[in-house]
């Protein structure tokens, strides 16, 4: 059985975690902590991978602690920086146990980590691309982390292909292309009704590819972070990783 501690317990997401973690087969809830616990409560001898969602101003903080404690930790909160993740990496260097893990996902749907890397293998097949998120409204930024990641990606694997600009004789535009990340256009949307989805748009002379992911409820990150507490426990992978795509074998 692998002990599980989740740090942000009474959060939207910390709270699916524990249901998670709940039915799971082959682990237990050690832990539920959130604002106010103490952390030191969590050591090896209780928990063998702490899930840590909380708030971007205190996952620093959270990871670096429980880090210097001994304990091997899932992130799924975001604002990761690279300045942040040095100090991870300084922290796992110096860690009391060998062979500590701190993996941080951006995204833990499988269906929104699975679109971005189908988009990578197309990209380099098309003449256009573009992107469409599709958010609901309560969401701060725009456009989502996500789709910004998928157009790095498609960009990248454009350049490797040595393809150059998309097609497009847009000579006046009042913001309806959308921004341009890395030479890729990203449309966001946002819209009652609508939770978190992305559609990546390919384009050929007389052909088109849609990649689509849809999530449509908080749960759909649970599968994800079951999969990550499961390869994080397994101790193959010490250091830091960032990126569910790691552990998907693609
Ligand atoms: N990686 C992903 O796939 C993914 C998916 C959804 C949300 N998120 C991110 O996860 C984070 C949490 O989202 P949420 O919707 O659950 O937020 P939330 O506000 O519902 O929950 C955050 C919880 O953290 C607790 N908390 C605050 N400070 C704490 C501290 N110092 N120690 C322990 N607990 C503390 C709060 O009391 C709260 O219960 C956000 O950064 C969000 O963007 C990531």
């Amino acid at each position: 059985m692998i002990r599980v501690s989740v740090v942000g317990a009474k959060g939207r997401m910390g709270s699916h975690v524990v249901d998670a973690v709940n039915g799971a087969a082959d682990a237990q809830l050690a832990l539920a902590l959130d604002a106010g616990d103490d952390l030191t409560a969590i050591t090896p001898d209780n928990t063998d991978v702490v899930v840590e969602f909380t708030v971007p101003s205190v996952s620093l903080d959270n990871v670096l602690a429980l880090v210097k404690q001994g304990v091997n930790v899932v992130v799924g909160t975001t604002g990761w920086t690279d300045d942040k993740l040095a100090q991870v990496k300084a922290a796992l260097a110096e860690a009391p146990r060998e062979g500590q893990t701190v993996f941080i996902a951006p995204n833990f749907a499988i269906s929104a980590v699975l679109a971005d890397h189908f988009a990578k293998v197309a990209a380099p097949y098309f003449e256009s691309a573009e992107v469409i998120e599709l958010h609901h409204p309560t969401k701060v930024d725009a456009p989502s982390g996500t789709a910004i990641h998928t157009a790095q990606a498609i960009g990248e694997a454009r350049r490797a292909a040595g393809l150059g600009d998309m097609p497009d004789a847009t000579e006046t535009d009042g913001g309806s292309r959308g921004q341009v990340v890395d030479g890729v256009h990203v449309h966001a949307v946002r819209l009652r009704g609508l939770n978190a989805h992305e559609e990546v748009l390919f384009g050929n002379a007389g052909e088109q590819l849609t990649i689509r992911a849809d999530s449509f409820d908080r749960i759909s990150f649970m599968p994800g972070v079951l999969l990550a507490v499961r390869k994080v426990a397994s101790g193959a992978y010490p250091g830091l990783t960032v990126g569910l795509d790691h552990f998907l074998d693609l």
